[in-house]
């Protein structure tokens, strides 16, 4: 497996939660459990695609200013998702919040799989796509 790979693999589980959580209604046990689930999912990503691929992409000329980007939007989804937090599930103006959480972070997945893959493609050795790959998995078994 390489890092795109690795990486796009937990992209799909998180639009599949996402999708999830659009679904549910009010306070109940459902939307709680899968916002707690999603919650984990984007932050120990975020931590470890900004270890195992930013890191790498932001020591380089050509990717250094979408490897930035990036991760100012890791801290845009952040902040929706501090926002969930602090409304009440019974809220009406929480359904409306994850939605606008999906679209962010359905908008940062795209942008990451169809312009920052094909930068870090030409950037990464095939040996680096590798062994990031194995990084970015070993930290994601440990901190999920
Ligand atoms: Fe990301
Ligand atoms: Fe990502």
């Amino acid at each position: 497996m390489n890092i795109f790979e690795a990486l796009r693999n937990d992209h799909d589980i998180q639009r599949d939660l996402l999708e999830k959580l659009v679904d549910t209604s009010g306070d109940s046990k459902t939307r709680d459990e899968i916002f707690k689930k999603l919650r984990t999912e984007l932050e120990v990503h975020a931590d470890a695609e900004e270890r195992y691929f930013y890191k790498p992409l932001i020591d380089s000329d050509k990717t250094q200013d979408k490897a930035r980007h990036s991760i100012a939007e890791h801290h845009e989804i952040d902040e929706l998702i501090e926002k969930l937090e602090e409304t009440d599930y019974s809220s009406s103006a929480w359904l409306k919040i994850a939605k606008d959480l999906q679209e962010k972070v359905e908008h940062h997945l795209d942008e990451e799989e169809h312009e920052v893959f094909q930068m870090a493609g030409k950037v990464l050795s095939e040996k680096n796509k590798k062994s990031l790959a194995k990084d970015y998995e070993d930290h994601m078994a440990k901190e999920r």
